[in-house]
C-alpha cells in the first residue's frame, strides 16, 4: 500500500491504535459531531443510571472510522462499567462466545465490532443472552445429550456494523436502540483537528484546520492521520505552525486531491466513466476492474462517494453522476446531449 492509500484507508492500523489512545474523546461532552446520536445516548444513559439497570442493547451503524468504538468506550465510562471489546470474525466457536458472556459482571458492556460477520452458530448463542441473560449449553453427545440453562449477569451488548443490511433479523430485532452515525461535516472535522492538534502540541490556525478537514472524506480517523503528516511538513518546511498554505502544500505533495480522494476512489470513478460508459455496472465487475474486494468497495469506498453525489446505486448497478464527470473535466454524454450534437 502506498502512503496516500494508507492515509485514506478508513480501517484502523497500528499507528491509529496508538494515536487514538491519546486523541480519543473520553466523555460525550468532549465528543464532537453526531449531535442526534449523542442526544439519544444522554437520555438512555441517564434513564438506565436512574433505574440502576444496565443500558439497553445498542446497535451502532455507519462507515468505518466515524467513532463507533469510541462511542462504546464513552458509554462504558459514563455508565461507570467495564467494557470488553471484541469483533465478529475474532470469535470462532459458540464455546468462545459462551466463555466471553459468562465472564461478564453485572452491568458490563460487551462491544462486538463487525457484528454482521459473526458465525451463525456463534450468533445463536447471543439470542437468549440478549433476551433473557442466559445461555443454553449442550452437555454430552447423541441421545443422552442435555441442554443446561446457564444464567448470566445482566449486561449490555453494543454491536457495531458497517453493513446494517447484512444483519440477520433475529439479531437486529434484539437491539433496543439502533443508532446511525453520519459522515462529519468539514466544520465538525475542523473542530476535531484543532482538538487533536492541541493534544499533540502542534499549532494550527483556522485555515489550516479547515484545509485538512475538507480533504478527510468526512472521517475523523482520516483527519487525524492527515494532521500528523501535515505536522511533520510544518516542522520541516514551515515555522512549525500549520496554516492553510502549509496544509495545502503538504497535501499536494502527498497527492491528496481537493475532494480528498485516494487512488482507489479515482480508479473506481474512472472505471465507471471510461470502461463502462458511465454505467450502470455491477459491483462484482467493478471490483475486478479496480482490483479491490467487493466488500471493501461496498463498505469503505462507496458510502462516501454516494453521499457526496459522485455515484448512484441503481437496480442495474452503479452509475457515475455528472459531478463525477465534472471532477475529471469530462462531459457526460447523455442521449439528449448526443442528439443535440448531431442535430
Ligand atoms: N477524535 C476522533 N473522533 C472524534 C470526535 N467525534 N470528537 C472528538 N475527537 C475525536
Amino acid at each position: 500500500m502506498g502512503e496516500a492509500d494508507r492515509i485514506f484507508n478508513p480501517l484502523p492500523d497500528e499507528e491509529d491504535r496508538a494515536l487514538s489512545k491519546s486523541l480519543r474523546p473520553l466523555t460525550l461532552d468532549e465528543y464532537i459531531g453526531q449531535a442526534r446520536v449523542k442526544e439519544n445516548l444522554r437520555v438512555f444513559i441517564e434513564a438506565a443510571k436512574a433505574r440502576g439497570e444496565p443500558i439497553d442493547h445498542i446497535l451502532l451503524c455507519g462507515p468505518p472510522g466515524l467513532g463507533k468504538t469510541t462511542l462504546a468506550m464513552i458509554i462504558a465510562r459514563e455508565m461507570g462499567v467495564n467494557i470488553k471489546i471484541t469483533s465478529g470474525p475474532a470469535i470462532d466457536r459458540a464455546g468462545d462466545m459462551a466463555a466471553i458472556l459468562t465472564a461478564l459482571e453485572k452491568g458490563d458492556i460487551l462491544f462486538i465490532d463487525e457484528i454482521h460477520r459473526l458465525h451463525p452458530h456463534v450468533e445463536e448463542v447471543l439470542y437468549p443472552a440478549m433476551e433473557d441473560y442466559c445461555i443454553d449449553v449442550v452437555v454430552g453427545q447423541g441421545p443422552g445429550a442435555k441442554t443446561l440453562r446457564v444464567k448470566l449477569s445482566p449486561f449490555t451488548l453494543i454491536g457495531a456494523t458497517t453493513r446494517m443490511g447484512m444483519l440477520t433479523s433475529p439479531l437486529r430485532s434484539r437491539f433496543g436502540v439502533i443508532l446511525r452515525l453520519e459522515f462529519y461535516t468539514p466544520e465538525e472535522l475542523a473542530l476535531i483537528v484543532k482538538r487533536s492538534a492541541a493534544i499533540l502540541g502542534v499549532e494550527i490556525d483556522d485555515g489550516g484546520a479547515y484545509e485538512v478537514a475538507k480533504r478527510s472524506r468526512g472521517t475523523p480517523r482520516i483527519a487525524n492521520r492527515l494532521l500528523k503528516r501535515v505536522r511533520d511538513f510544518a516542522q520541516v518546511k514551515g515555522e512549525g505552525v500549520i496554516t492553510k498554505e502549509i496544509a495545502d502544500m503538504a497535501l499536494k505533495m502527498m497527492e491528496i486531491d481537493e475532494a480528498g480522494f485516494d487512488s482507489v476512489d479515482r480508479k473506481l470513478l474512472l472505471a465507471i466513466i471510461e470502461h463502462f460508459n458511465g454505467g450502470p455496472v455491477g459491483i462484482e465487475t467493478l471490483a475486478v476492474a479496480v482490483g479491490e474486494e467487493k466488500r471493501t468497495l461496498e463498505e469503505v469506498y462507496e458510502p462516501y462517494l454516494i453521499q457526496e453525489g459522485y455515484i448512484k446505486k441503481t437496480p442495474r448497478g452503479r452509475v457515475a453522476t455528472e459531478k463525477a464527470y465534472r471532477f475529471f473535466g469530462k462531459t457526460k454524454l447523455t442521449q439528449k446531449s448526443l442528439f443535440r450534437e448531431e442535430s
